[in-house]
């Protein structure tokens, strides 16, 4: 493994404008660089440098990071790789850590898998064109299929023969170990091969390596299934694979969209069309690791569905989560009857990409439509329907596309828009509570009110707005400010403004609203280290002679605090050796300290106006004008909060 020292030693020394510069013309603006983003396709320049941050960042595209991540986009290289190749670009030798003989097990299995999967991929390819069988069963099966040699042989396809051991006694002579055979998948548990008399899908990673398999079979006994495929391994991990991502990851980045189907045929046969953007799901619903792949290179998806009323419903369900992470989903409603692949070869390329330019309706918009359709006049399916739209629409980060939907829905369920805000409001406030409620203590879980958690309860939707604000609760944020400082504390927030200097000057008027006499005091520490100019670390409190406060950081730090599963997917690349990315923390600072002091300030509302009704009780008529004035400008400022938590405020 190379050591933490040269990996520090590589980001100090890599100048970003050096290491980008050799790829792309950049002139200066100003204090950045600009050039053509090498990572879409533009005409006017969006991709700027700054020196000063090192860092690029195209506003283009959205594409940004370090030089290290620069050369891993740019190169398709792995994180190691890429710190080779600027350790060799600046002469910088590299020192290397001893890892643990576990570590050097754990790859040396992996890279055996993988080099048994590429040695099956090649036995699989051969017998496809070089076995009668093959020939006659599979390369026919895959002509009839419209495939043309090219494709075939762009995606690996093969074909498995009808032997028992065929591939695995080869294999064995060879040299692999039966046992990793087995590990890999090739062959079963009682040694023989696993996919026998099949049409053979390679799966393959984001770097391209073969990873499993996907065997479809034409016989129509009832016993044997359509495809079977490799089962979980080291290196196949189903919730983060994607079918077909290896060879649509640039067309998805230039279009600035993925392509969503269902089979392995599908993206086959719409690459071949020159539809490359397109990725399978391999039949089951997608999982957040899969919609992380894919939001590395676009934010917006379009699903193409079998036009199959059933099967839709079905699908529609998992889709709420695409939502929760931010991105813009459009379906595309095929023909009864009709897959991708069907109805592509039905119409033809140009036909047929038209139809789903014509066809891409809203996900949400959708839904609505699909449901209200089956409720029909059904009060009881109608109350339902709308609960379900509000979940979904609750799901949308961004609020002023959240608020175009609540109008566009409210038109369509012909229901009140403002209800539909207070219901809203009140699903995001408690999602907002739970992702930032870090502390396990029951006493300080927030009570639940009159409404419960469950989504079909009509009534919801009468909500008041003012009972959001009551159900929030104090402590656990308070808790999170302090997680957040401990954790972050000496990270760049903006510019050269530390998170700790940032969540400090944030809430410095609310100071002194503090429930939680710990939490106050590591603040006010925090406050006296800044002071002092010393770094604000997580060992300064670890370590912290009160061992209420150490005991305290320690809980807050390690709990359940999960870092993004899409950043470990980006690198594949343990997280130990990699800081969480800039935007991650970065927005749960700042969301943190926007809900604390939304809190605060819902508390200094409601104590002001206490004030405000006994001095007019007792008649301090002078107090009544200055108690108005601070009153609506906490109102104003609870607004101006709330607002930048993505919750709606009427006028
Ligand atoms: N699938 C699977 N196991 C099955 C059936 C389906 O893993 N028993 C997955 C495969 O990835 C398949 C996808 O679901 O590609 C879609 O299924 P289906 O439409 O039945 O298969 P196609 O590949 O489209 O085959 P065909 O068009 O020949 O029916
Ligand atoms: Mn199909």
């Amino acid at each position: 493994m190379i050591s933490q020292k040269t990996i520090q030693e590589i980001r100090d020394t890599a100048k970003i404008e050096d290491v980008v510069g050799d790829y792309v013309t950049l002139k200066k603006r100003g204090v950045n660089l600009l050039g053509l983003c090498p990572f879409h396709n533009e005409k006017t320049p969006s991709f700027t440098v700054s020196p000063a941050k090192n860092i690029y960042k195209c506003f283009g595209c959205g594409e940004s990071g370090g030089a290290i991540n620069f050369i891993m986009e740019h190169e398709g290289m792995t994180y190691p790789q890429a710190l080779r190749h600027l350790a060799g670009k600046y002469n910088i030798e590299i020192d290397e850590t001893k890892p643990s003989a576990e570590a050097i097990q754990e790859r040396q299995t992996m890279d055996s898998l993988y080099l048994i999967n590429e040695r099956a991929q090649q036995f699989f390819a051969k017998q496809l064109f070089e076995t009668e069988s093959g020939k006659n069963i599979g390369l026919t099966y895959f002509k009839e299929r419209g495939f043309n040699e090219d494709t075939i042989k762009k995606f690996g396809l093969g074909y498995a023969p009808n032997g028992f051991k065929t591939f695995t006694d080869k294999a064995v002579k060879e040299g692999y170990k039966l046992e990793l055979l087995q590990k890999a998948g090739v062959t079963s548990q009682k040694g023989f091969d696993f996919f026998r008399d099949r049409m053979m899908f390679v799966i393959h990673n984001l770097t391209g390596k073969v990873i499993g398999f996907g065997g479809r079979t034409l016989s129509k006994d009832k016993k044997s299934p359509k495809y079977i495929n490799t089962p979980e391994s080291e290196i196949y991990v189903k919730n983060k694979s994607l079918y077909g991502i290896y060879f649509a990851k640039t067309a998805i980045r230039r279009a600035d969209e993925c392509i969503l189907v269902e089979g392995y045929t599908d993206v086959i046969s719409l690459h071949q069309s020159g539809i490359e953007n397109v990725v399978a799901s391999s039949g089951t619903s997608l999982t957040v690791g899969q919609i992380g792949m894919i939001k590395r290179y676009t934010p917006n998806m379009k699903i193409l569905y079998d036009g199959d009323p059933a099967g839709i419903k079905a699908a529609m369900r998992g889709l709420d989560m695409v939502l929760e992470q931010d991105m813009n989903v459009k379906v595309v409603l095929l023909p009864t009857g009709e897959d991708p692949d069907s109805y592509l070869r039905q119409l033809g390329a140009d036909a047929f990409k038209q139809y789903i330019a014509d066809n891409a309706n809203d996900f949400i918009l959708f839904k609505t439509n699909l449901l209200l359709e089956e409720a029909g006049d059904d009060p009881v399916k109608r109350s339902q329907l709308i609960n379900d739209i509000i979940l979904t629409i609750s799901k949308v980060k961004d609020p002023p596309k959240r608020e175009g939907y609540i109008k566009k829905c409210a038109e369509l369920l012909k229901t009140d828009q403002q209800g539909l805000i207070n219901a809203i409001n009140t699903l995001i406030f408690k999602d907002l509570q739970k992702k930032q409620n870090i502390s396990n203590n029951q006493e300080n879980i927030s009570t639940p009110t009159t409404q419960s958690d469950n989504a079909s309860e009509p009534h919801r939707v009468t909500q008041n707005q003012s009972n959001i604000y009551q159900e929030l609760n104090d402590v656990p944020q308070e808790k999170n400010i302090v997680r957040l400082i401990a954790e972050f504390g000496d990270r760049i927030f903006e510019g050269n403004m530390t998170v700790a200097v940032y969540v400090l000057t944030s809430i410095e008027d609310v100071m002194e609203e503090f429930d939680n006499k710990l939490c106050h005091q590591i603040v006010i520490e925090t406050y006296e280290l800044i002071h002092n100019q010393q770094p604000v670390e997580p060992q300064y409190f670890l370590n912290h002679n009160d061992t209420r406060i150490s005991d305290l950081v320690i809980t807050l730090t390690h709990e359940q605090h999960e870092y993004s599963p899409n950043w470990e997917n980006m690198l594949e690349h343990p997280l130990q050796t990699q800081p969480m990315p800039d935007q991650n923390y970065k927005r749960d600072v700042k969301e943190g300290v926007t809900l604390f002091k939304l809190i605060k300030v819902c508390r200094l509302c409601k104590k002001n106006s206490a004030s405000f009704k006994s001095a007019q009780s007792e008649g301090r008529v002078d107090e009544l004008l200055h108690l108005m004035k601070i009153q609506l400008k906490l109102q104003e400022l609870r607004e101006v909060l709330s607002k930048e938590l993505g919750i709606v405020v009427l006028p």
